[in-house]
């Protein structure tokens, strides 16, 4: 179910934004059970998405422009090559892409599904509003046949209301590696509940970063100009603004490691002198000291070989996949386990 759905008049073209919060925390500026039970443990941990709000979102864009962090371009580039592929095999359907931010790369699809000759429904989710608004505003003077329906909310969000609804036809697309944001258990756990949401003939494409050389990953963390501290460090101006805090960024640093065992980057906050700080629509007076850290984000590089039984253990079933030349990206095209088939339910009591 939609709540309270807005449509700005100002709107051009065929575009609705919708607003997904079921009281849920991150539209509600004043509480997230999230923040409270993660800034009390230690170390102290942040939800990844909170590096999302406008400002953010707009460092991302950035980020993504770097020399140093291969992962947009590459995936672009793949994206690039397949698309014509991807739209032939799904076939005309609806859109659904998670996280969709700029839509920049999503613009390679909708050239081909264009071709299909058919209008196409397009569905960016982000949580996001200004970034969401803005990409709709662009695709539909782009795209004159597009039709556009933002959902502003989260990824669980979104993909109750997958559940709820069932046109005729959906590629949910969830690129860049931000599946490399969850923890091992919530991937499972977030595979599934796509897996749920997928009906018979509906696809998924998962874009994926795939293990390599720990210095390309650093580096991409580390960009020379600073862009990623700054995006680490806007975390803590978002936190201010939503949750009336006062976090003085100028008392962090930015680090981003590769953790081998893992098979992840970490990104933390590191406090350089002790001092407090208070979130004052959470209730919240912390302490830091000199050297202690917030853990912001983990992202995870995963192996390529290995994908295809992990997805069909979580439900999916994948069809194709496509690398770029240097293996460092790869794109998985997977579609519902769920078979079309069904069997009669036996009436005669035993
Ligand atoms: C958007 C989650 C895929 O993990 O590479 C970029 C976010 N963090 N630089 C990533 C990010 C630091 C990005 N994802």
């Amino acid at each position: 179910m939609i709540l309270s759905a807005q449509t700005s008049p100002s709107l051009v073209g065929d575009i609705e934004i919708q607003y997904l919060h079921h009281n849920q925390p991150i539209y509600n500026p004043n509480f997230d059970p999230e923040i409270i039970d993660g800034l009390q443990k230690t170390p102290k941990t942040l939800p990844a998405r909170y590096f999302y709000d406008a400002k953010g979102s707009q460092l991302f864009e950035q980020i993504c422009q770097l020399p140093e962090y291969y992962p947009t371009r590459t995936e672009a580039s793949i994206l690039q090559n397949c698309a014509d592929e991807i739209a032939a095999i799904t076939g005309i359907c609806e859109i659904v892409e998670l996280g969709s931010g700029s839509s920049t790369k999503t613009r390679l699809l909708l050239n081909a599904y264009q071709q299909l000759g058919e209008a196409v429904h397009y569905v960016p989710i982000d949580v996001s509003a200004e970034i969401l608004v803005e990409s709709a505003k662009q695709l539909v003077t782009e795209y004159p046949t597009l039709k556009v329906t933002g959902l502003v909310g989260t990824y669980d969000e979104a993909l109750e209301q997958l559940i709820e609804t069932t046109p005729p036809g959906r590629l949910v697309i969830f690129l860049g590696s931000s599946i490399g944001n969850f923890t091992p258990q919530a991937c499972d756990r977030f595979l599934q509940e796509v897996a749920q949401g997928l009906q018979p003939g509906d696809y998924f494409l998962l874009g994926i970063d795939l293990q390599k050389s720990p210095d390309v990953l650093e580096a991409a963390y580390n960009d020379s100009q600073g862009i990623t501290a700054a995006f680490n460090l806007n975390m803590l101006e978002h936190l201010n603004w939503r949750f009336d805090g006062n976090f003085d960024p100028s008392l962090f640093k930015h680090r981003a490691i590769y953790n081998k065992k893992e098979h992840q980057i970490e990104m933390y906050l590191d406090a350089q002198k002790d001092h407090q700080v208070s979130l004052n629509s959470l209730n919240l007076n912390l302490d830091f000291k000199a050297g202690e850290t917030i853990h912001t984000e983990i992202s995870r590089k995963f192996n390529w070989q290995t994908l295809p039984e992990y997805l069909t253990q979580q439900g999916l079933n994948p069809i194709q996949g496509w690398v770029d030349e240097k293996e460092w990206f790869g794109l998985m095209l997977i579609n519902s386990q769920k078979s079309p088939l069904s069997l009669p339910n036996l009436t005669k009591p035993l």
